[in-house]
């Protein structure tokens, strides 16, 4: 069932009696439930098929809200809320007691955003709790980022509220703290650049080894269906691409060659914030095409161009 924005009240007694709802924010969807609610939150891990240790993000839509949640707020975290909350930021801090271990995978921290999106944000308002939404996709499949990419996964099993297509379409960026000292553990919507203009310094470690149990740091992520190989110019790919149907995803240029069987364009202006908002429904297309491979360009290592080419390289591992 997908929900029109006109149709908050059914979506709030949806959340109110514990069931689960797919919800859109400017980053991706999220698969809501109630924080409080054990059936709701058991029934977010078992619909993605989740591993149970693999925290959830914590929606809030006031700052206020932070003392029901965290026991500390460190000032550069303070810094970066003030900055960029509501939005695509997600700061890890130590959880308050009444954060249940199902919703942080056992850990002492919590991680919390404030999503930027009206709909979503009048959604949390007439609610008497935080909802926890992971990215409303199967475990280690592309993230959705319109109401059509959450019902082709999961068709009839829960309702989606339609918020439109994601204006910012990667995840949010994720910060947690090393004492005082911020540490990034997601590349998303937010640059590293952006960020360190607020903080300074930032050090990223974001690889499953110092990080075993965060899911967007697991190698193999937001991944298609369909072979898909990452490479700096799709030309060296010319021999494996011999009697193969083959997508093209490139950050710029043309959109036909009739080496392709299809050509996926992220911006044709060159533009990192345009072509991040574009990736998941391009990767969306090309998966859904039949293809035999998918080959995918780098993009300018730069920017928000960091954000795009982790994501690039966790779906072709
Ligand atoms: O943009 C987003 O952040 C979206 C929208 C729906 O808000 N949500 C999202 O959630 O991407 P999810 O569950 O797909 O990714 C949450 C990430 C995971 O990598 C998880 O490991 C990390 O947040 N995480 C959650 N709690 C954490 C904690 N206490 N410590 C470290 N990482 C944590
Ligand atoms: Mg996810």
């Amino acid at each position: 069932m997908v929900l029109g924005p006109d149709e908050l009240e059914k979506a709030v007694a949806i959340l109110k009696k514990n069931d689960v709802l797919a919800i859109p924010t400017e980053t991706v969807y999220g698969l809501a439930g109630n924080i409080y609610s054990e059936e709701a939150i058991a029934k977010i891990f078992e619909l993605k098929k989740r591993p149970l240790n693999n925290p959830l993000i914590v929606h809030l839509h006031k700052m206020e809200q932070l003392q029901e949640i965290v026991k500390e707020f460190p000032p550069k975290a303070k810094l970066l809320a003030e900055r960029f909350w509501p939005g695509p930021l997600t700061l890890v801090l130590k959880k308050g007691d009444n954060v249940p271990d199902l919703v942080t995978g056992g850990k002492d921290t919590v991680a919390i955003r404030i999503p930027d999106l009206p709909v979503t944000l009048a959604l949390l308002e007439q609610l008497p709790f935080p909802i926890a939404a992971p990215s409303a996709n199967p475990f280690n499949r592309i993230s959705p980022t319109s109401a059509a990419h959450v019902t082709g996964y999961f068709h009839d099993a829960l309702a989606v509220l339609d918020g439109g297509s994601c204006k910012k379409g990667i995840e949010s960026t994720i910060i947690g703290f090393d004492g005082e000292e911020p540490v990034l553990y997601r590349l998303g919507s937010i640059s590293k650049e952006s960020i360190e203009e607020t903080v300074g310094e930032v050090r990223i470690q974001n690889k499953a080894k110092s990080a075993p149990n965060a899911p967007g740091m697991m190698k193999k992520h937001y991944a298609p269906t369909t072979k898909t190989y990452l490479t700096e110019n799709a030309k060296e790919m010319a021999s494996l691409m011999e009697g193969k149907k083959v997508g093209l995803l490139r950050f710029t240029g043309k959109s036909e060659d009739p080496k392709y069987d299809h050509i996926e364009v992220l911006s044709p202006s060159g533009d990192l914030a345009e072509a991040t908002a574009n990736l998941y429904g391009a990767l969306h297309r090309l998966d859904s095409m039949k293809l035999d491979m998918i080959i995918a360009e780098r993009v300018p290592n730069i920017g928000l161009g960091l954000s795009i080419n982790d994501r690039l390289e966790r779906a072709t591992q």
